[in-house]
This record gives structure tokens, sequence and C-alpha cells, in this order.
């Protein structure tokens, strides 16, 4: 690969991916990251990439679902391969604004497959890598794992929206033969996610001793993965993968929410005990917990049995969740110019000096 197009690598995933391609995976080629800035995209998550890799990494601003764009960027950068991350990705708002989720995870991967199918045609040596999500299967009763096979039955508008883009991505294998693959991932998490998810969340509300809502019972249960592990995933798919193949991708890491919670307290008693943190008051964290009102449609257990990912192409994850929540509550602690750019929205500020 020579040429590379990310979309929404401003974002959680995109971001630690583009580390990955640039630090970890042997890439020597041009990298484009392109990504509209929503509220969750924040370039100063690869501020020293941008720094290090000046004339391999290019960063544009702008819609995925414009298609003049995304045909003059093919045009200009011959790109050899895509991976598509950029999404609206949050489920809470997907259930109070779904709008954004049709236009940005329907319209705009049509948008790219598109492009990719002009630019590419008759082309084998090429790639339209999408990154979904493992929603899309729906929800578990107590035992069993999804599969790829597993039938689709997305619940709430941001699952049936990385469904139907899912379905597009397999529609222009089907009929345009254009090379593409797709990993459906179980929940990540880690360093630069934006403080909606849960994890980052309740990590910033505890050191700020705030409540840290509990949705429902605390009892619904998803799968864990640290990203870092996710963004090997999928360098190894586009690398190894087979075109027209899904990949699932999971952490082996079933989790109650109550107690992905209790994890996250406990790594902050340790890194910086509640009597030392002054928002405490005496508290300590766990005392924080507040049960609140469940999410509506809220899925009741996810599990992902990514033994072909294994099997094919020889990943694993190699983070296990103890080690991965104290890496990443760490991480949270050492940056407080992070997370108070974007709290305040202070990075819009930056972004408008640098990118308009
Ligand atoms: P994120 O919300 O942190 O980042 C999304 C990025 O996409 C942002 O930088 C945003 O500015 C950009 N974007 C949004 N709309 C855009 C548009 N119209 N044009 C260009 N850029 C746009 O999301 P994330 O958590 O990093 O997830 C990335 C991808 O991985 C998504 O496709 C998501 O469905 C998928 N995924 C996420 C998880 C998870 O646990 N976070 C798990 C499995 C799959
Ligand atoms: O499974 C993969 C998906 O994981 C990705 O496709 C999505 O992009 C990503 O956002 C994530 O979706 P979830 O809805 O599982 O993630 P979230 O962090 O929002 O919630 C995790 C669980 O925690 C879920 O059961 C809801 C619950 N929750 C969430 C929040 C924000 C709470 O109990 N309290 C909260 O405040």
């Amino acid at each position: 690969m020579n040429s590379i197009l990310v979309t929404g690598g401003a974002g959680f995933i995109g971001s630690n991916f583009i580390r990955h391609a640039f630090e970890k995976s042997g890439f020597k080629g041009r990298l484009v990251n392109l990504d509209k800035l929503t509220y969750a995209g924040n370039p100063e998550n690869l501020a020293d990439m941008a720094r290090a890799c000046k004339g391999r990494y290019v960063f544009v601003k702008g819609d995925i679902c414009d298609f003049k764009l995304a045909g003059r960027l093919f045009k200009k950068y011959k790109f050899d391969a895509v991976v598509h991350f950029a999404a609206e990705s949050h489920v809470d708002r997907s259930i109070f604004g779904p709008k954004d989720f049709v236009e940005t995870n329907i319209h705009g991967t049509f948008a790219l497959l598109e492009a990719a199918r002009s630019a590419w045609t008759g082309r084998k040596d090429v790639r339209f890598h999408h990154v979904s999500t493992d929603e899309v299967y729906g929800s578990l009763g107590p035992k069993g794992k999804f599969k790829e096979t597993t039938p689709y039955d997305p619940r709430s508008p941001y699952s049936a929206s990385k469904a139907s883009a899912d379905h597009l991505v397999r529609a222009y294998r089907h009929t345009y033969g254009l090379p593409v693959t797709i990993s459906n991932c179980s929940n990540n998490y880690g360093p630069y996610q934006f403080p909606e998810k849960l994890i980052p969340l309740v990590i910033l509300n505890a050191m700020e001793g705030k409540p840290l809502p509990v949705y429902g019972d605390g009892k619904n249960v998803r799968d864990w993965l640290y990203v870092e592990d996710h963004c090997a995933a999928i360098w190894r798919i586009l690398a190894k993968g087979r075109p027209g193949e899904t990949y699932n991708v999971g952490g082996d890491c079933e989790m109650k929410n109550i107690d992905v919670v209790r994890s996250v307290c406990a790594a902050l008693e340790e890194l910086l005990p509640s009597p030392e943190n002054p928002a405490l008051r005496g508290r300590n964290y766990e005392n924080l917990i507040t049960f609140v009102k469940d999410r509506p449609g809220h899925d009741r257990r996810y599990a992902i049995d990514f033994s072909k990912l294994r099997r094919r192409l020889g990943w694993r994850p190699s983070v296990d969740f103890a080690g991965g929540i104290l890496r990443t509550v760490r991480w949270y602690l050492d940056n407080p110019g992070w997370i108070k750019n974007v709290r305040t929205g202070a990075y819009r500020k930056w972004l408008k000096r640098n990118y308009s």
C-alpha cells in the first residue's frame, strides 16, 4: 500500500489507527485523513503525528457525503486502500437525533463506495475496508456469541445505520466486484475516547467527584477491547484479509456494566487514591455510582466469536482488561489539557485558527 485514505481519522479509533499505521505497522507511504471535524473529531489527537510525518500525513477537512470531494481526492492521491471509520458513533445520540446517523453512516458510505468504484474500475490490487460494529447482530440472551453468519437484527438507529452501510459495502462487492472487507468489532476503550462513552465518562466524572451514571440495573453485558488491539486487527485484515470477507473482532472480555464501572473505580483508587483527591470530599469512588433511567431499547448482551480472525489471520487481543483499564485511566490522568479542551470546546477555537 502506497496511498491510504482514512475517513474519520480525527476521532477516537481513527486517530489511534493512524498512530498505529505510522508508528507500528511499517507503512512507508502517504496517508490522507478525511474528517468533517464534528464534535467528536479533534485534530489535536494527531498534532504530534502531523509534525513527525510531515509530507506523508495529509489532513483534509471535509464531509464523506460530498461525492465531488471524494472523487477529487481519489484522483489527486491515487489511493490503493480506504479505511472507513467516519461515522456518527454514539447510540444515545442516535436515539435522540437519528438524522445525522442516516446521513453520515449510510449516505456517506454510499458516496465513498461510488468514488472507489469509479476510480478503481477493474482493479484487484486495491481494498475498501469498512469498520463496523457488533451491534448490527442485535441483542443476545444469556448464552451464545455473534458469529460472522449471525443474521442481522439492528435495534437502535445507530446500529440500523451501520447495518445499512454493511449491506451497501457487500452489495458493491457482489454487483461490481469491488475488493471490500468488513470488520464487526465490540466495545473499544483507551486513549483519546470522547467522554460521552461509558468508560471515559466514568473516569472523568469520578476524577471530578461527580455521579457515575449506570443505566437500568447495570447488568447489561458488553465485550471490551483495548483500542490498539482493534487497530492491529484492522491492519492485519487490510494486509492479509480476503476480499469479500467479514471478520468479527473482540476482546474475549464480557463484563456487566456495573463491573466495568467498579473496575474504573478500582484503577482510580490505585492511581489517585480517593483520600488524596479533594473533589471526593471524604467519599470513595464507588460511593459515586448512581443508577439512572435505562437507555430506551437497551440491548442486553453482546458477545463476539472472533475465532475466524484468529484462525485465518493469526490475530488475538494482546491487552487484558485489567492492564488496559489501568493504561486508560493513567492516560486521562496524565492529559488534563486534552480533557479541558474537549470539555470546554476550546479545541474548536484551535480548529478555527488552523483549519478554516
Ligand atoms: P468517533 O465518534 O470517536 O469518531 C468519528 C469521527 O468521524 C470523528 O472524527 C468525526 O469528526 C468524523 N465524522 C463524523 N461524521 C463525518 C462525516 N460526515 N464526514 C467526515 N467525517 C465525519 O467514533 P469512534 O468511536 O472512533 O468509531 C469509529 C468507527 O468505528 C465508527 O464507524 C464506529 O461505528 C466504529 N466502531 C466503534 C466502536 C467503539 O467502541 N467506539 C466499536 C466498533 C466499531
Ligand atoms: O459494541 C460496539 C459499540 O460500542 C460501538 O459500535 C459504538 O460506536 C460504541 O459507542 C459502543 O456502543 P455502546 O452503546 O455499547 O457504548 P456506550 O459506551 O455508550 O455504553 C456502554 C454500555 O454502558 C451500554 O450498555 C450503556 C451503558 N451506559 C452508557 C453510558 C454512556 C451506562 O450505563 N451509563 C452511561 O452513562
